[in-house]
């Protein structure tokens, strides 16, 4: 059984309380949290959005969240306990309404969190609100959501903003991957063995590749999606994230600054990406389902929903290593994996043995998340030295049962701002960072006037894709 460890008493002030996120993720989240034993004592959850609802309207909707995305059933019996903890205040986010009442209800002496799950428009209006009527108080903490701009003059815009109201140690920027369970695994798997952190480098890894896959297209989200696309959607964040940790310096501690000051170095250190190093894809339509672009509604969009790339690293640890990145919407398989792929051996001793053997380290990051090492045998019989590549594969679930069941990425990441824990979030330094190397690949797409290849839906992506690593004799995992 997990050990839960309660936070201290907050007050959760959830502005765009009554939206998508907040109903699908952030609330059951926290009623989970509740029923796990860590939101204890007198926390509160404040809901603020435009509408007029009261406390009781706002249990209402949250209860009727629950049931469609909670996850706890189980546990309904303690509903009406987790309900009574829920307020509500209609609030104007760029007008004045509101905010008077929100600065009343706040306590002294718990924890103070708002969290803005709104439009990232009103982001700004939101922390200037919260400081000129007071409400935040000293030791608030805010918590944004993506997307974080849509380049780095956006994203130095809005850090300047929330800078003028909040110090940085205040400041949760939430890349959600960064929360779920394997992620954190990676460090765990990088730092905490001896078996692999040696070999963690140029000399002995031949490759390493990234995949984000999905099975869901854009349907319902498209107007958003269609202005953004996979390379700010996915790869500037998540991918990114996910590189960092994998290519990342070992930090002095398992501490916020030391952590994102390491992540921040591999981000400086990534080479420009060439436009032959980057594949764009766009799903194309398929026997009863709509194609990208008609679930994104605009009919001559040129927006990808599949990215593959191939980057390099100029330090010392990784020069000549190729990382292949890859993520796309309507794929064969929601699987997402890192897989770092070793070196040959420079010589085999068995004679005859003319196959390639590889050590191919794979960590799972979603659905069935764990490990696997390939590791190479001899085949079993009297046939001679004949050698067999085979799976050390574990995954977590087998191997820790219970244990192993995590709280999802939001509920941990909102638990992390509560007990003041930065290490999971992105700093605003990495954030501009990011975009610094994203901007000009997608400003060269748009100066091209890039056409994203076409799709077939539940492929591995366009046949480009397979071409950027077959170039480099490599190949791509299957998505499995
Ligand atoms: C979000 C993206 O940040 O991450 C979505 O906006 C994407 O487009 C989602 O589907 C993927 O997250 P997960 O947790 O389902 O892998």
């Amino acid at each position: 059984v997990s050990r839960v460890i309660p936070v201290d008493t907050f007050d959760l002030v959830i502005f765009g309380g009554t939206g998508d996120l907040a109903r699908r993720k952030i609330l059951p989240g926290l009623f989970r949290r509740f029923i796990a034993g860590q939101m204890t004592g007198e926390s509160r959850v404040i809901g603020a959005a435009r509408s007029e609802l009261d406390d009781a309207g706002y249990r209402d909707l949250v209860c009727e969240a629950i049931a469609e995305f909670g996850g706890a059933e189980k546990d309904s019996g303690r509903l009406e306990e987790f309900l009574a903890r829920l307020h509500y205040v209609p609030i104007d986010a760029t007008g004045e309404g509101g905010w008077s009442d929100l600065r009343d209800l706040m306590r002294d002496g718990v924890v103070r969190a708002f969290y803005f799950s709104v439009a990232p428009s009103l982001f700004g209006a939101l922390a200037e609100r919260l400081h000129s009527n007071d409400v935040a108080g000293p030791d608030a903490r805010i918590v944004v959501e993506k997307p974080f701009g849509r380049d780095l003059g956006g994203a130095r815009e809005l850090n300047a903003t929330l800078a003028s109201h909040f110090d940085e140690r205040q400041i949760y920027r939430i890349d959600h991957y960064l929360g779920k369970e394997t992620v954190q695994n990676l460090m765990a798997i990088r730092f905490g063995n001896v078996l692999f952190e040696p070999l963690w480098n140029s000399h002995y890894v031949d490759h390493i590749q990234i995949t984000v896959a999905e099975t869901v297209g854009v349907g319902g989200r498209g107007s958003y999606y269609d202005k953004s696309g996979a390379m700010r959607d996915m790869v500037q964040n998540h991918l990114m994230q996910l590189l960092c940790l994998i290519a990342m310096e070992p930090p002095s501690q398992f501490e916020a600054d030391a952590v994102r000051d390491e992540k921040l170095k591999v981000i400086r250190a990534l080479q420009p990406v060439e436009p032959h190093q980057i594949v764009r894809g766009q799903y194309d339509a398929a026997a009863g389902a709509a194609s990208y672009r008609e679930d994104a509604e605009n009919p001559r969009s040129f927006t990808e929903s599949f990215v593959a790339l191939k980057l390099g690293i100029s330090n010392l640890r990784w020069a000549g290593v190729p990382f292949y990145l890859r993520t796309g919407k309507k794929l064969k398989a929601r699987s997402s994996e890192i897989a770092v792929v070793f070196k040959d051996l420079p010589h085999s001793m068995f004679e005859g043995d003319e196959k390639r053997h590889r050590n191919i380290l794979s960590i799972r990051l979603q659905p069935n998340e764990g490990i696997d090492l390939q590791v190479t045998i001899k085949e079993p019989g009297p046939g001679g030295m004949r050698l067999v590549d085979v799976p050390l594969d574990m995954t977590f679930a087998d191997a820790l049962g219970d244990e192993a069941e995590a709280p999802d990425a939001y509920e941990r990441l909102i638990m992390d701002v509560i007990r003041g824990n930065q290490t999971l979030f992105m700093r605003g330094d990495e954030v501009e960072a990011a975009w610094r190397w994203t901007d000009p690949i997608i400003e060269g797409w748009e100066a091209r006037s890039d056409v994203p290849k076409l799709y077939e839906q539940g492929s591995s992506g366009p046949e480009d894709a397979q071409m950027l690593i077959h170039r480099d004799g490599r190949r791509w995992r299957d998505i499995r």
